[in-house]
């Protein structure tokens, strides 16, 4: 097969027709701009992912290409971009709240155009749903279809049609889009798209279509240019990395190895790892590697084989633990997080109790976990439910649990100086400031705004559960 073929890069003639609406764009917001007095601006909101956010800023940045500024809220914008999740229902039921606010924005300003992305609009039943119940969403694109953005503002500003971007044929990789990157010290590079393993809970192969992988020569060059601009901590982003690059001739090992090589003080991150395949030689690069941070994220989902096999996860209790072991034996200092889904269709009480059983025997430094969510289209959601109270009562029981694991994780980090990427002054608490540790926990200390990017050694003073906080030396 050829790389093409497997990549599904989009062609340049496509590209350049995103271009030459871009320039369009550009021309008009130019006029505009003179005409009012005032640059115009656009306004782009963020549901969901990390992947998500990837794209906001590839969105960011063919706004800016387009002539607008970046705006901090979205009454001061002439352009809204809402980037959907779709992966549990809360994440849709916000971001139609949120669409439906923006309606007396669009009454002041009648040239307002919005515009909704992502995941959500995906699903043909929500597409249907703006389309007939939101009539002030003018247009709408899909995953696959990030590239048509300049195409559809263009279209819809001169002829002032509402324009529903049916999904690409073949899911795409485009290339050379501008990205406005929020952070100027942590970034999210993209190294794939899609998912091809339909865990029966889960809608992402749905709307975020087939596996695709962008070159490696794309991703070098990325990763080269942010070391260059002094960024410090770098995240690959794909659904399941471990089949990057399938069928080509390197594969996500070799990927991580060749970025290690990468001259700065930076650490590459990844996520998300497929436990089915996390392979040895990932794990052996990893530990060969510094550059690489002493963190793994290995979503186990539930604790239970019977579970695991309905969830079509492919690997049963032993094999995850046998690959947490190798990992512990080549990296003792590593931090293990997971992701975690109670209430499950069919879950029992003895299921549950093999989940907290894992998370004992594992002791994770951290998990991320969710109560089961139905979605319109997988196979879970066609199975019998269990009550809201069943799994609520769960969600607690297993958050006390890890809560007891984190902080004796915590614990003996006092008295211990660590590394922390500053992220500068913290959103809860507006005297101290916040950072990150090499395993992603998060510190808080008094310092400087000034410290923002910058890595501190911090000394711990004293830990919970979900933080530590400490003195800068
Ligand atoms: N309900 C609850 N949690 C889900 N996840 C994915 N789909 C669902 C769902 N339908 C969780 C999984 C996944 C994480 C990103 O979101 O734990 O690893
Ligand atoms: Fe969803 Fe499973 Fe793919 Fe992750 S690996 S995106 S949980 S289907």
């Amino acid at each position: 097969m050829s790389e093409k073929k497997i990549n599904n890069i989009v062609p340049p003639e496509v590209m350049k027709r995103t271009f030459d609406f871009s320039e369009k764009m550009l021309r008009l917001n130019e006029k505009r701009s003179i005409e009012r007095g005032e640059k115009m601006r656009a306004y782009v909101l963020t549901f969901g992912c990390q992947q998500n956010e990837a794209d906001s800023e590839k969105i960011a940045g063919m706004s800016r290409a387009m002539g607008y500024e970046i705006a901090d809220t979205p009454e001061k914008a002439d352009l809204i971009m809402v980037n959907t999740c779709a992966v549990r229902e809360h994440a849709e039921k916000k971001a139609l709240s949120t669409i439906g606010q923006f309606k007396h924005l669009k009454a002041k300003n009648q040239a307002l155009m919005i515009g909704v992305c992502g995941c959500m609009v995906t699903q043909e039943h929500r597409r249907e749903e703006l389309r007939h119940s939101y009539p002030y969403v003018d247009f709408i694109f899909g995953t696959s279809s990030l590239h048509r953005l300049p195409e559809l503002l263009y279209e819809k500003t001169v002829k002032g049609k509402r324009l529903f971007c049916p999904e690409e044929e073949e899911y795409q990789v485009a290339e050379g889009l501008g990205i406005e990157r929020d952070s100027t010290y942590r970034a999210w590079v993209s190294i794939m798209y899609g998912c091809n393993n339909f865990c029966s809970y889960c809608i992402v192969p749905y709307v975020r279509g087939r596996e695709r992988s962008r070159r490696m020569e794309d991703i070098v060059s990325e990763v080269e240019a942010l070391a260059r601009e002094g960024y410090k901590d770098i995240t690959l982003l794909g659904q399941n990395v471990n089949s990057y690059a399938k069928g080509m001739e390197y594969d996500f090992a070799d990927l991580m190895s060749r970025l290690s090589q990468i001259d700065g003080d930076f650490k590459l991150r990844f996520m998300t790892s497929h436990p089915k395949d996390a392979s040895r030689k990932l794990i052996d690069v990893m530990a060969e590697n510094e550059k690489i941070a002493r963190h793994f994220h290995l979503p186990l989902q539930s604790g239970s084989d019977k579970m695991l096999k309905a969830m079509n996860r492919h690997y049963d209790k032993a094999q995850y633990l046998d690959t947490v072991r190798y990992i512990r034996e080549k990296m003792p200092d590593i931090a293990l997080t997971t992701d975690i889904i109670v209430g499950f269709p069919g879950e029992t009480e003895e299921d549950f109790e093999g989940t907290l059983e894992m998370l004992r025997e594992v002791r994770y430094d951290m998990i991320f976990s969710f109560i089961y969510s139905p979605r319109k289209g997988t196979p879970a959601a066609e199975m019998e439910q269990i009550p809201e109270s069943v799994k609520s009562e769960r969600f607690s029981r297993l958050l006390k649990v890890q809560n007891e694991i984190s902080l004796s994780k915590n614990l003996p980090l006092v008295g211990k100086t660590l590394r922390v990427l500053c992220d500068g002054v913290s959103k809860n608490n507006e005297e101290l400031l916040s950072g990150r540790t090499e395993g992603n926990k998060i510190v808080f200390f008094h310092g400087e705004s000034s410290d923002e990017g910058k890595y501190l050694n911090i000394k711990i003073d004293r830990a919970e559960a979900f933080a530590l906080y400490g003195e800068k030396i």
